[in-house]
C-alpha cells in the first residue's frame, strides 16, 4: 500500500488530497503545526504536528512516506516571507528521506501578478521546477471557496462585488485533490507541471448572479473596479486556463451541494 504525505493536510485544499487519498484506499499522513479536534479530522488519516519552517517533527513525519503533496500556505507577513524557503525545506526533507516524488499546488501563471502573495508562489514553483528529485506542479485556477468567500463578505454590507472585465475559471478542492493525488503516483523520474481550472471560464458579473440565487442574498450584484496589479492580472485574463478544464464540478453546482451555502 502506497503511504502519501500531505503537508498542509488540515487546510482547505490539504483537507480535500486527504479525503481523496483515504478513499481511494492509500495509506495518508497529514503533517502541519496543529492537530485538528477530533471531530474535525477525517478517519483513517494518520494526523502528525510537524513544522515545515522549524524543522520540527518533520524526519519523523516522512518515514515511511513514498510521495508528498505539499498545500501549504501562508497569506502575510514574515510567514508569507518565509513560504518560498518552506518549500525549499519540504523537498529537502523529502529528498533525505527518500521520497519518491513530491508535488506542489500552486496558481496558474502566479509569476506574472507582482502582488507579494502571488511572487511567493512563483519562488515555490520554481524551486520544484529545479529540484534534484522527481516533482510535479500543479498550477490550479482559483477555488470555489474562494469565489463564495467573497460575495460573502461583501454581501455583509449590502453587494455582491463583481470585478469589472474579470472572469473567473473556479474549480472544486474535490477536482483539485484528484490531480494532486493521480500525479503523487505517476512513477518515473521526471520533473512535470500540469495546469488545471474549473469546467467554465464565466465572467465574475454571472458568477455573482448565481451566487446570489444560490444562497436568496438580498444583497445586489455591483460591478466595481479593481485597482492595482491585481486587478490588471485578471482582466489580463491570466487566471484562466480555457485549454485544461479539468474540474467536473460548477460553481452552481458546487454551491448546490454544500450546507451552509454562501461561506468560504
Ligand atoms: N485559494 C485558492 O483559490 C487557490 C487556488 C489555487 C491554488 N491555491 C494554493 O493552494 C495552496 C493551499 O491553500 P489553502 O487555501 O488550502 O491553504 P490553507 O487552508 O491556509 O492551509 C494551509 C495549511 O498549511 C499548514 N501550514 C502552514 N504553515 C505551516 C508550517 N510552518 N508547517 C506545517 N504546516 C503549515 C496549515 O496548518 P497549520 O497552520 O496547523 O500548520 C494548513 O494545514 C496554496 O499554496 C494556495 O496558493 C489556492
Amino acid at each position: 500500500m502506497v503511504m502519501i504525505a500531505v503537508a498542509g493536510g488540515t487546510g482547505l485544499a490539504g483537507r480535500a488530497v486527504v479525503e481523496h487519498a483515504v478513499a481511494a484506499g492509500h495509506q495518508v499522513r497529514s503533517l502541519s503545526r496543529h492537530r485538528p479536534a477530533g471531530g474535525k479530522r477525517v478517519a483513517g488519516v494518520d494526523y502528525r504536528q510537524a513544522d515545515f519552517h522549524s524543522g520540527e517533527g518533520v524526519s519523523a513525519g516522512l518515514e515511511d512516506v513514498d510521495c508528498l503533496i505539499e498545500t501549504l500556505d501562508a497569506r502575510s507577513g514574515a510567514a508569507l516571507r518565509s513560504l518560498p524557503v518552506m518549500s525549499v525545506s519540504v523537498l529537502a526533507a523529502a529528498e533525505a528521506a527518500g521520497v519518491a516524488r513530491c508535488v506542489l499546488l500552486t496558481i496558474v501563471r502566479a509569476g506574472e501578478c507582482p502582488a507579494g502573495y502571488y511572487q511567493a508562489q512563483a519562488a515555490r514553483a520554481l524551486s520544484y521546477e529545479g529540484a534534484a528529485m522527481p516533482t510535479t506542479v500543479v498550477f490550479c485556477t482559483q477555488f470555489h471557496n474562494l469565489l463564495a468567500g467573497i460575495f460573502a463578505g461583501g454581501a455583509k454590507v449590502g453587494l455582491v462585488p463583481a470585478f469589472k472585465g474579470v472572469s473567473i475559471q473556479p474549480i472544486a478542492t474535490a477536482d483539485v485533490a484528484r490531480v494532486l493525488v493521480e500525479e503523487a503516483l505517476v512513477g518515473g523520474t521526471e520533473r512535470k507541471s500540469v495546469h488545471i481550472g474549473g469546467p467554465a471560464v464565466t465572467t465574475m458579473k454571472d458568477l455573482a448572479q448565481v451566487w446570489k440565487t444560490a444562497t436568496g442574498s438580498k444583497a445586489m450584484v455591483t460591478v466595481m473596479p479593481l485597482p492595482g496589479a491585481f486587478g490588471a492580472f485578471l482582466r489580463a485574463g491570466k487566471n484562466l486556463v480555457p485549454e485544461h478544464t479539468v474540474g467536473t464540478v460548477g460553481f452552481g453546482d458546487w454551491l448546490a451541494a454544500r450546507s451552509g451555502v454562501g461561506t468560504a
